[in-house]
């Protein structure tokens, strides 16, 4: 196992009924802006509910921000927290909402362009560039990115999408109150049991360094998925399996069981690219890239492969190349069986435009990804090949 820090602060409130705590964990005389998306939690009446919770505290609502929340929508809300001098922001939302507020917390007290925050990939952020933010919680609409408990955003710019990792930009609590995704889209559901799954993967599907819980809790999270992910799609109600996925997503993503291990983010750095140039959702493009970059990448994972048949798809006879097979195309089964599609040409993308995703992923600096850092930008263009 390799040395590692682990930090993580944000405080979790979870289950049935638990509004009440952001009267807790809200300062009592804080300016409050609440932010949110294109309109799903103002519909379900989630706005009001906070709203009431909020009492007599000065509340300023910020909303419409998109999925994939973009730059030039986030620095307008920076414009109201300098304006109106909040104290505090609410992200009532999925990924994108969660993701944008952290842009906009560790904008607020910037001097310089914020577009300069964009440009720190992977690196976190460091204190002297950003010392002071606007803390922050949220109420959790959509399981799938683990942004509810990470230091990490994602925001879309031009035709990127850029990493923002910050220790300041951790949530002060998080609501995860699995009857609020209930109201969920049967696309996004599966798009965030794909998310999750796939978080997991690329902290686990690397190559041994004996780290023996951090393995068995990545499995626990694939096998928890793969156990409740047709039902929690199919069943928009049953909350037992909705809280098992909400947990699991917030697991995945939230420091642990990528503490001490190799990671490899290609599937998440492909997909990225897939999104900013296609449109397509995020837990779409993991679904798309991941069983390929599987296939492309055997030799190298051999042994995670191996580890992954036998202890998650409980596949225990046949030659070791005819288990990593089985494994990737049950991989691939999985991601189906909750209604998306796992091929590029399933979404009108045909081989043709393999040349500018590729020159997309040179441009962002991506030529040399993986857990050993040697995939180059042949072997993604042979992963999106292998994806059509
Ligand atoms: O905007 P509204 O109207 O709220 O609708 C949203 C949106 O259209 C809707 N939705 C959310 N909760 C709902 C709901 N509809 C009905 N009922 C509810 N309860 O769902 C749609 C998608 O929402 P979005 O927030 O975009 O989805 P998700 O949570 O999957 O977030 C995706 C974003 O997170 C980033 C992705 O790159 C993408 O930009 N990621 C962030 C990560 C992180 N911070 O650690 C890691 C992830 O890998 C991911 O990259
Ligand atoms: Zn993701």
């Amino acid at each position: 196992m390799f040395n590692f820090d682990f930090y993580n602060p944000t405080r979790i409130l979870f289950g049935k009924n638990r509004l009440e705590g952001i009267d807790k964990y809200v300062p009592a005389d804080a300016a409050v802006l609440i932010t949110y998306g294109g309109g799903s939690a103002r519909k379900s009446g989630l706005i009001d509910k906070v709203k009431t919770v909020l009492g007599n505290r000065k509340v300023y609502e910020f909303g419409g921000i998109e999925p994939n929340p973009r730059y030039e929508t986030l620095v307008k809300a920076v414009e109201i927290v300098r304006s109106e001098n909040i104290d505090f922001i609410l992200a009532v939302g999925g990924g994108s909402v969660i993701d944008g507020t952290k842009f906009i917390t560790l904008a607020s007290y910037y001097k310089g362009d914020s577009r300069d925050l964009l440009k720190f990939g992977f690196m976190p952020i460091p204190l002297e560039v950003v010392s002071k933010v606007v803390p922050f919680g949220t109420v959790l609409t959509l399981p799938a990115t683990g942004s509810e408990m990470n230091s990490g955003a994602v925001i879309s710019y031009e035709h990127g999408k850029f990493p923002v990792m910050c220790e300041l930009a951790f949530p002060k609590f998080s609501i995860l109150d699995p009857t609020l995704t209930f109201t969920l889209p049967k696309i996004q559901v599966a798009n965030g049991v794909i998310d999750a799954f796939v978080h997991t993967t690329e902290q686990y599907l690397t190559y041994p360094v004996d780290a023996k819980v951090q393995d068995r809790m990545a499995e626990g999270i694939l096998q928890t998925l793969i156990e409740i992910g047709e039902t929690t799609v199919a069943e928009s109600e049953n909350h037992e399996a909705r809280a098992n996925l909400v947990w699991s997503a917030t697991l995945a993503l939230n420091g642990l069981i990528g503490a001490g291990v190799p990671q490899d983010w290609t599937t998440h750095m492909i997909g990225h690219e897939l999104t900013a140039l296609l449109g397509i959702d995020h837990g779409q493009t993991l679904a798309i890239v991941l069983p390929s970059l599987l296939e492309v990448r055997r030799e190298q994972k051999r042994a995670k492969l191996l580890q992954y048949a036998e202890r998650v798809w409980h596949i225990k006879s046949g030659r070791d190349e005819e288990k990593v097979d089985l494994a990737i195309q049950k991989t691939r089964e999985f991601f189906e069986s909750l209604g998306v599609k796992t091929r590029l040409s399933q979404y009108g993308v045909g081989a043709d435009k393999i040349p500018v995703i590729v020159e997309q992923l040179k441009a962002h600096g991506m030529t040399t990804l993986s857990e050993t850092q040697d995939l180059t930008l042949d072997i993604s263009q042979k992963i999106l090949e292998g994806s059509l």
